[in-house]
């Protein structure tokens, strides 16, 4: 594995997208996109009406946060994403667009960044994906970050997952884990085996390079940008309860 492997595109959201939906199906959302849903909701000064989602993926949460906004707005880097999120999501506006520079022109009543934000691998991508969502999100409107790691709770792990489509399936496990705990990544390992509709199996390796920082570095950079943030519990089934936290930035009213 190289240099320049890491700096390219994962091969998930490139060549691979099209086997997102066996990697991760919108069922799996329903009660996150519910606590994201309220959180933001509860975080505007009035009732919001316009959502934005930079690095959206495959629309999951858009498939259930879409019902409670009357306009939705997906933004992400990789056409291949974006094309199975406009399969599940047809009536959003999509937009492929870099969440560190995109510029839209319009303002939103909430801003939606979920883990698409562990792409920011260093504080200066972070500092430019916060920078968006504050020049996207409306006075009185309000930001949610969900990172899947800050530095002070990231454990090493692995994972396994997939599931069987109508001529195609899909297994993976997932390894992170943290080469150099002194600097702001770490590192997730993916082996998909993939089962073409001619019974034969592909097998590839995706490295993907994550950006870990802490609370207080969230903070920080969220107030810099304007933002009045806080850190949130986020409790879901699926996780040991106290060990993950996302952000509720507020953007004032005036
Ligand atoms: C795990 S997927 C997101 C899935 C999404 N949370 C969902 O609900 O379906 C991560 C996404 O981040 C996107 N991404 C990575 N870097 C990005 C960037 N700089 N700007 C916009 N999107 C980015 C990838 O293209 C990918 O689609």
């Amino acid at each position: 594995m190289t240099t320049e492997d890491e700096a390219r595109a994962p091969k998930l959201y490139d060549d691979l997208a099209s086997w997102w939906p066996l990697m991760s199906a919108p069922e799996e959302y329903a009660h996150e996109a519910e606590f994201y849903g309220r959180a933001l909701i509860e975080a505007c000064a009035r009732p919001p009406r316009t959502l934005l989602e930079l690095g959206s993926g495959g629309g999951n949460n858009a498939s259930y946060l879409k019902a409670r906004f009357d306009r939705t707005v997906l933004v992400d880097l990789s056409p291949g994403m974006l094309e199975v999120s406009r399969r599940l999501n047809p009536e959003c506006e999509h937009v492929q667009g870099d969440m560190r520079a995109v510029r839209l022109g319009r303002e939103f009543d909430c801003v939606f960044v979920h883990d698409a934000v562990c792409y920011m691998a260093t504080e200066a991508d972070l500092r430019q994906a916060i920078r968006t969502a504050w020049i996207h999100c409306a006075p009185g409107g309000a930001a949610l970050f969900a990172p899947d790691h800050l530095r002070e709770n990231f454990v090493p792990s692995t994972e396994q997952g997939g599931r069987d489509g109508a001529d195609r399936a899909m297994r993976y496990l997932m390894w992170t884990w943290d080469p150099d705990p002194a600097d702001s990544t770490y590192t997730v390992d993916f082996a998909y085996l993939l089962r073409q509709a001619d019974g034969s199996v592909r097998v590839e390796h995706d490295r993907h390079l994550e950006g870990l920082f802490s609370r207080g570095d969230w903070l920080r950079l969220l107030q810099e940008a304007g933002f009045q943030p806080s850190a949130v519990p986020f409790d879901h089934p699926d996780l040991e309860p106290g060990s993950h936290q996302v952000f509720v930035a507020r953007k004032p009213v005036g």
